[in-house]
C-alpha cells in the first residue's frame, strides 16, 4: 500500500510516467517528528483518513472493500469509488486497530479521522453495506440519506473509540452529514458554511476554507510562469483578508471557532523547496489572520515584509515574491467603449510600462493614472527598487465588434464560475489555461447562450468563440455552436450553425471555434453553445454531464 508503478502526468490527463513512487515512516521517524515539534512548542495532530481516500489500505487488505478488489494504488489525483465496506466487520476493527497504534504513537490531545470525500456509490450497491443499513435502521430523512447515515455511524465509531481513549475527534465538514457525533470537532473545508453550522450545534471549529486557505492553490493568475499547481487563485492578499469569525455567528457560537489552518496538500510538491515556496509569504499573513485583534491593514502587513524577507533569506527559504510584483486591472468600460487599465504595488515603488508589448525600462512610460485603451494592445510594467527589477506585468486586450458591449445570459451560469457574468465575454480579455481564474464562464446542463448587444446597427460576418478543455476536471469542448441575428433583441434569424464531434480522447487545451457567413446587418448576436451533455465511456464521469467554459466572443 506503500508503493505506486507510476503517476498521472499533469491534471488527470489519462497518461502516466511509470516511474515508481514509494515511502512511508515508521513508528519511530513519526515519533522524531513529534519530538523535533514538541521541542519547539508544536503538536502535531496526525489525520488518518477514513472511510474514503484508502485504496492504500485496500490494496493490503482487499477483503475491507466492498468489492473484495483486487485493488491497486492510485496513480492519479482526487476521489476513488472504492472505499472501506461500512458493512463489514473487519473493517471496524481495522480502524480500532489503526487508532490504537495512532493514538499510542500520537500524543496529541486530537486525532482527525478526514471523513472527507467518501462516494456512497460501492455501499449503494454492496449487500453488506446495505445489511448493515437495515440492521441499523437507517432511514434517509432531511439529514441525510442512508448511505450518508451509515458514513455517520462509521464516524461514531471511531469517534468512540477515540474517547475510550481519552482523545477528542476532528473530521473534515462532510460528518456533519447523517449527524455529527457527540463532541467531535469540525474543520471546515468547502467554505465557512460547515464550521458556522457545527458552530451553531455547540461544536468546536477550525476554520481551513478553501476560499481562502488552500495554499496548495496558485499564488498568482500568471500561471503558464509557475510550477503546476491544483488550480485556484488566492494570492497572499486574498489569505491575509480572511476574517475567522463570521459576522452572522452571536457570541455564543464565534466561542467554538478555535482557529484556523490552512491545507498544502502535495500531490503537485514534488520537493521542500516547492512546498516553501507555496507556503511563504503566504503563512506569514495567515499567521496575522490568527493571532492580530487589531483592524488588519493589508498596506502596513506589505510594509512589514521587506523585514520578513531577510529572515527568508538569512535561512536560505524558498518564497515567492508576488506581492511585490505590479499588479494591474483592466476594467471595459460600456459607455467609452474603451477598456481601463489601472496598475500599482503595495509599497508605490514607480511603475513604468509599454503598450506596444516591448520590455518596459526606466526609460519607458511612467504611470501616473489610469490609461484608456481603446485598441488592441499588450501591456508590460515593471516595478524598479533599490532591490531590483520585478517581474514584468504583461496583459492584453483584444478589439472587436462586441468588445465592451452588454451581453445576456439566458441560462444561468455556474454559482461557482460567473466571473463578472455576461461581460466577462466581451471584456476584450483571453483567458489563459485556468478556466477557474475570472476570465471564463462556466456552464454545465445548460447551453451558454450569449446574447451581444451592439448597440448600433453593424455588419457583420464571422463570429468566433474559445472554450477551455481540461477532461480530467470533467470539462469538455462544446458539440454544436450556432449563431443567430436579430435588429431588436426579440427576433432572431439562424445565419450559422455548426455539430463538432464527442471527444473520443482525453486533453487540456483551449479550442478556437469560428462561423463564418455572409454578412448580415444586425443590431443583436445571439451565439449558441451546447455542451457536452453525455461524457463518453472512456471518461470516469461517462453518461454525466459536462462542463463548457468559454473567455470571449469575437464579432467582426
Ligand atoms: C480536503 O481538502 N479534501 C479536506
Ligand atoms: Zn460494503
Amino acid at each position: 500500500g506503500s508503493k505506486r508503478g507510476g503517476t498521472v502526468i499533469g491534471h488527470n490527463s489519462g497518461q502516466y510516467d511509470s516511474i515508481p513512487v514509494e515511502g512511508f515512516y515508521t513508528q519511530d521517524e513519526a515519533r522524531d517528528i513529534i519530538k523535533y515539534a514538541a521541542d519547539r512548542h508544536i503538536t502535531v495532530i496526525p489525520e488518518i483518513d477514513l472511510p474514503g481516500h484508502m485504496l492504500g489500505a485496500l490494496k493490503a487488505y482487499p477483503y475491507l472493500g466492498c468489492t473484495g478488489g483486487p485493488y491497486e494504488v492510485w496513480q492519479q489525483w482526487g476521489v476513488s469509488d472504492d472505499v472501506l465496506c461500512a458493512g463489514n466487520d473487519s473493517t471496524y476493527k481495522f480502524i480500532d486497530d489503526v487508532l490504537a497504534e495512532v493514538v499510542d504513537i500520537f500524543p496529541s490531545e486530537y486525532i482527525h479521522v478526514g471523513g472527507d470525500e467518501c462516494p456512497k456509490t460501492r455501499w449503494a450497491a454492496c449487500p453488506k453495506c446495505q445489511a448493515k443499513i437495515r440492521e441499523l435502521g437507517l432511514k434517509a430523512d432531511s439529514h441525510g440519506t442512508k448511505e450518508e447515515k451509515l458514513q455517520s455511524h462509521v464516524i461514531h465509531h471511531a469517534s468512540d473509540f477515540l474517547a475510550s481513549k481519552g482523545r477528542k475527534m476532528i473530521g473534515w465538514d462532510e460528518i456533519l452529514e447523517g449527524g455529527l457525533a457527540p463532541g467531535a470537532v469540525v474543520m471546515s473545508w468547502r467554505g465557512e458554511e460547515g464550521g458556522k453550522e457545527a458552530a451553531r450545534r455547540g461544536h468546536d471549529v477550525i476554520m481551513t476554507p478553501n476560499s481562502y486557505l488552500y495554499f496548495d492553490y496558485y499564488q498568482t493568475l500568471d500561471r503558464e510562469n509557475e510550477p503546476i499547481a491544483i488550480g485556484g487563485y488566492l494570492p497572499v492578499e486574498r489569505v491575509y483578508s480572511y476574517e475567522p469569525l463570521p459576522a452572522d455567528l452571536t457570541p455564543e457560537e464565534a466561542a467554538h471557532i478555535k482557529g484556523v489552518q490552512a491545507n498544502l496538500w502535495t500531490e503537485y510538491i514534488p520537493t521542500f523547496a516547492q512546498a516553501q515556496y507555496m507556503e511563504l509569504p503566504r503563512m506569514a499573513a495567515l499567521a496575522e489572520v490568527q493571532w492580530s485583534k487589531a483592524p488588519k491593514d493589508y498596506k502596513a502587513f506589505a510594509g512589514r515584509m521587506p523585514q520578513m524577507i531577510a529572515h527568508y533569506d538569512a535561512n536560505g527559504y524558498n518564497y515567492a515574491r508576488h506581492m511585490f510584483n505590479v499588479a494591474g486591472t483592466l476594467t471595459p468600460d460600456s459607455i467609452s467603449h474603451a477598456i481601463m487599465l489601472e496598475l500599482s504595488t503595495v509599497d508605490n515603488a514607480p511603475i513604468y510600462y509599454t503598450l506596444d508589448g516591448s520590455e518596459p525600462t526606466e526609460a519607458s512610460m511612467l504611470y501616473e493614472q489610469p490609461v484608456k485603451l481603446d485598441k488592441t494592445s499588450t501591456v508590460k510594467a515593471v516595478t524598479i527598487r533599490k532591490s531590483g527589477r520585478s517581474n514584468v506585468y504583461v496583459d492584453s486586450v483584444s478589439f472587436n465588434l462586441a468588445t465592451t458591449h452588454p451581453v445576456k445570459l439566458v441560462n444561468e451560469l455556474h454559482p461557482r464560475y460567473k466571473a463578472k457574468g455576461g461581460m466577462t465575454l466581451t471584456d476584450g480579455k483571453f483567458g489563459t489555461s485556468g478556466y477557474g481564474n475570472g476570465d471564463w464562464v462556466g456552464i454545465v446542463g445548460k447551453d451558454l447562450v450569449a446574447e451581444v448587444n451592439l448597440e448600433d446597427e453593424q455588419t457583420v460576418k464571422d463570429v468566433t468563440v474559445r472554450t477551455c478543455v481540461a477532461t480530467g476536471d470533467w470539462v469538455f469542448d462544446a458539440r454544436r455552436m450556432t449563431v443567430e441575428v436579430s435588429a431588436d433583441g426579440k427576433t432572431f434569424t439562424k445565419v450559422a450553425s455548426e455539430d463538432y464531434p464527442r471527444m473520443d480522447k482525453g486533453a487540456n487545451a483551449i479550442v478556437t471555434h469560428s462561423l463564418a457567413f455572409d454578412p448580415v446587418k444586425a443590431r443583436y448576436v445571439r451565439v449558441s453553445l451546447q455542451p457536452e451533455n453525455s461524457m463518453p465511456d472512456w471518461h470516469p464521469g461517462k453518461g454525466k454531464p459536462a462542463f463548457i467554459f468559454v473567455d470571449e466572443i469575437e464579432i467582426n
